[in-house]
């Protein structure tokens, strides 16, 4: 069984509470156990992560050449400002794609730009929590095919 890991960044662990309105009202453990689900479904074996620390995102990415098939990663506002996140996406050789929940190029002027997205294969963004199942259907089509 082929193996990824999701990253999620900072303020994501506040789903549910946080900006309803652009962010929708699921938490991030049900987005966990509908991406567990669909990685089931796609023979994919997952490892769900959220950290508001930019240092231990950093640190994960790294583990992705030695320890994971693929990479999907929600930098959530480090997409908008960090190389560092960006050098460690560049040296990982394996599928990788970034997601977020909001259509992140229909918003304020400083996050139409993602600076992460220059380290990933694709991008997908605007769908909420269906963003992750879309990220899982294209990273299996990348680890598989
Ligand atoms: C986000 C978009 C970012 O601009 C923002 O800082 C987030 C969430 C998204 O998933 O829509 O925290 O990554």
């Amino acid at each position: 069984m082929k193996k990824i890991i999701i990253i999620n960044g900072p303020n994501l662990n506040l789903l549910g509470i946080r900006e309803n309105e652009i962010y929708g009202k699921d938490t991030l453990e049900k987005i966990k156990s509908e991406c567990e689900k669909k990685c089931a479904e796609n023979k994919l074996e997952v490892f769900f992560f959220q950290s508001n620390n930019e240092g231990e995102i950093i640190d994960r990415i790294h583990e992705v050449n030695i320890s994971y098939d693929g990479l999907i990663i929600n930098p959530a506002a480090f997409t908008h400002s960090s190389i560092a996140i960006l050098d460690s996406l560049r040296a990982i050789t394996k599928p990788k794609i970034e997601v977020h929940l909001s259509n992140i190029y229909s918003r304020e002027e400083y996050r139409k730009k993602s600076i992460t997205s220059e380290g990933v294969d694709g991008l997908i963004c605007g769908f909420g929590g269906n963003s992750y199942l879309l990220g899982i259907e294209a990273i299996s089509k990348l680890i598989y095919t």
